[in-house]
């Protein structure tokens, strides 16, 4: 039998889990579980680029894990763990530090944007983080790398490191692909229909552990436009917002968008809103009770990522032992 292809992806415990993170890719690794070897991990290494509070960041990591079970994805058949734990990311990143050029990481869009955005705290972490993330990929020799448009950039450079470091040594890396969900997978913010779902405009973002009250006011007061002619139509162009809640109710129900179109036809935003609102609310219900469930479960959540780490670092640390034997180190 053949080999499956190997998928990797993590994302940061830097806030909580949204709508955008469960419909755009959580949702579609859990999915995946079948036809691919999968890893998944909470980037918490990558977390502290930005000052968090520490309490914080180990409730939101648990959280993540508890959350990523609850959405479908079995630690029986995925390799979930935390980053921190596979002590061969830091070791691999800093080998890669070494075979990345300072000006490939000034290029980095959201290096870029970071440092704007924390100009008190422009740290070395900050501006490496793709030797990291690139540590991270190529550790597990993966096919595939779903990620979001946003981090597209970063898959490139890891690309770039591969031919690099291969060029050199020879084939020690495998070439990995990123994996960008289609536009349709992409969630936007309901109050910004123009950018992506994010936990900085909370008005705009559903978070997966929300109360459905909550949920529903959000929608409610979802940015939709002005059109009393034909409304519920799907024009992303001119009619981002109704796009929008359109796209997230077509994956939360499986309706088309002509289906959606044909069910609200000759009605207002005033029935459209609350109906997609209602909808997510039921998708999110047995999630939320799920994630709480096995939160409170620590027993259960660390024998997973106990088990997660384990099988991760040895497979990351064959990798590893090659990288240094290919550098020059002398081995242990
Ligand atoms: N940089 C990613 C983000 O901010 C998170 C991440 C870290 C990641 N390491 C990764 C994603 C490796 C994919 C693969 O969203």
């Amino acid at each position: 039998m053949d080999e499956k292809k190997v998928m990797l992806s993590g994302i940061q415990p830097s806030g909580d889990l949204h709508l955008g993170n469960y419909l755009g890719a959580i949702k579609n690794w859990a999915a995946r579980t079948e036809e691919f070897e999968c890893y998944y991990f909470m980037a918490d290494m990558h977390t502290i680029t930005v000052r968090q509070t520490p309490a914080d960041l180990r409730r939101r990591t648990l959280e993540q894990l508890a959350q990523y079970i609850a959405c479908g994805l079995d630690p029986e058949k995925n390799t979930l763990f935390i980053q921190s734990h596979v002590p061969q990311h830091a070791e691999l990143g800093w080998v890669l530090n070494c075979y990345t050029m300072f000006g490939e990481l000034s290029r980095m869009t959201q290096f870029k944007d970071k440092s704007a955005k924390h100009k008190d705290n422009i740290n070395g972490g900050l501006f490496t983080y793709p030797a990291l993330m690139a540590a991270d990929i190529l550790l597990y020799q993966p096919d595939f790398v779903p990620v979001g448009e946003d981090q597209k950039q970063h898959v490139e450079l890891t690309r770039n490191i591969v031919q690099r470091f291969n060029g050199v040594y020879g084939d020690v890396f495998k070439m990995p692909e990123p994996y960008i969900p289609k536009a349709g997978a992409r969630v936007m913010g309901l109050t910004t229909p123009d950018s992506k779902m994010s936990k900085s405009i909370p008005e705009g973002c559903v978070f997966l552990m929300e109360r459905p009250e909550d949920i529903q006011r959000k929608f409610k007061r979802a940015i939709t436009d002005s059109d009393t002619e034909n409304p519920v139509r799907y024009d992303p162009a001119s009619k981002p917002g109704v796009a929008n809640l359109m796209n997230i109710y077509s994956a939360v129900t499986g309706k088309s968008f002509d289906k959606i179109e044909e069910e609200f036809a000759g009605q207002g935003y005033g029935k459209f809103k609350p109906a997609v609102g209602e909808a997510v609310v039921e998708t999110l219900r047995p999630i939320r009770e799920e994630a709480t469930r096995i939160l409170a479960d620590k027993a259960y959540l660390e024998s997973v990522y106990k088990a997660g780490a384990e099988k991760a670092s040895y497979v990351a640390n064959k990798t590893l032992r090659k990288v240094y034997k290919k550098v020059g180190f002398v081995a242990r």
